[in-house]
């Protein structure tokens, strides 16, 4: 087990006990929590080079996007799907999302940056979620999501306040460069995981992480710099980001044929 450096544990143990003194009935505490997902969907997508952005490019039939808010809404135990768009969106309205039903609620409140469009949606729920409900964070450019991926996250993840993230086993070798180009020593790929969405915290240390560490690309790097360990969860390679055009083709095989295998 890693240890926590002193300023980090009283950092955690405050954020809690400030978290029981906070609620005059401590209800939340022993009630069970509700379960959330937050889908930031407010890039321009520049790497994909389109004049669309990269959640709206069209997808077996529906907008990118709308594959993975289906597979959230479809997950029983979710309560609520937040979609964060940009305030500018003007694609949202264009699409037909009514097939997904009530859970869906679109809030126009996207940021400069991936952090802090998921931070500025954690700030716009507050008053609709209860502070230890989990927030399951999810890329709206993975759109192979499926119910399983979603399950097996919500189950290796239990009640542990330190969340939890899907993610696989790096399986190539990896390289560090020099500043030539050339390779400087090759990484030991053992213990590397790539990370992947939903990334699942509760709603308080999460919103508490992002307001306190803006710049990163990921939520759980904000909960690790608050001294959190979350849990990394198996998942598999097909809940892939699209991030390049040829990644589109691929995610519509995978959509397509999804169910063949079994
Ligand atoms: O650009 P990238 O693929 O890393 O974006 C990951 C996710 O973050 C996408 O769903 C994208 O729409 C979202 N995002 C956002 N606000 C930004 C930038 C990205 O919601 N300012």
């Amino acid at each position: 087990m890693r240890m926590l450096t002193p300023r980090k544990s009283i950092a955690i143990f405050s954020l809690r006990v400030a978290l029981v003194d906070s609620n005059p009935y401590n209800h939340a505490m022993t009630a069970s929590s509700a379960y959330f997902a937050l889908v930031p969907a407010a890039g321009s997508g520049a790497r994909m080079g389109g004049e669309r952005p990269k959640q709206y490019l069209p997808l077996a039939g529906q907008p990118l996007l709308f594959h993975a808010l289906a597979t959230l809404c479809s997950v029983p135990r979710i309560t609520r799907v937040f979609v964060i768009l940009a305030p500018d969106d003007i694609e949202w309205s264009r699409h037909d999302w009514s097939s997904l039903g009530p859970k869906l609620a679109p809030l126009f409140y996207g940021g400069a940056t991936r952090a802090e469009s998921v931070r500025n949606g954690l700030r716009a729920t507050a008053a609709q979620v209860q502070p230890r409900d989990w927030m399951l964070v999810h890329d709206a450019a993975r759109p192979c999501l499926a119910p399983w991926h979603v399950d097996a996250l919500i189950d290796g993840v239990g009640d542990d306040d330190d969340g939890g993230i899907l993610a696989v086993p790096v399986t190539d070798t990896l390289k560090r460069a020099d500043e030539s180009g050339k390779i400087g020593a090759t990484v030991a790929r053992e213990t590397l995981w790539q990370a992947q969405t939903p990334q699942m915290f509760r709603h308080v240390y999460l919103r508490r992480a992002l307001e306190n560490h803006a710049s990163v690309t990921d939520e759980a790097s904000a909960m690790e710099a608050l001294g959190f360990h979350p849990k990394l969860v198996a998942g598999d390679p097909t809940n892939f980001k699209v991030t390049y055009p040829v990644d589109l083709l691929l995610a519509g095989w995978i959509l397509q044929h999804r169910g063949d295998e079994t």
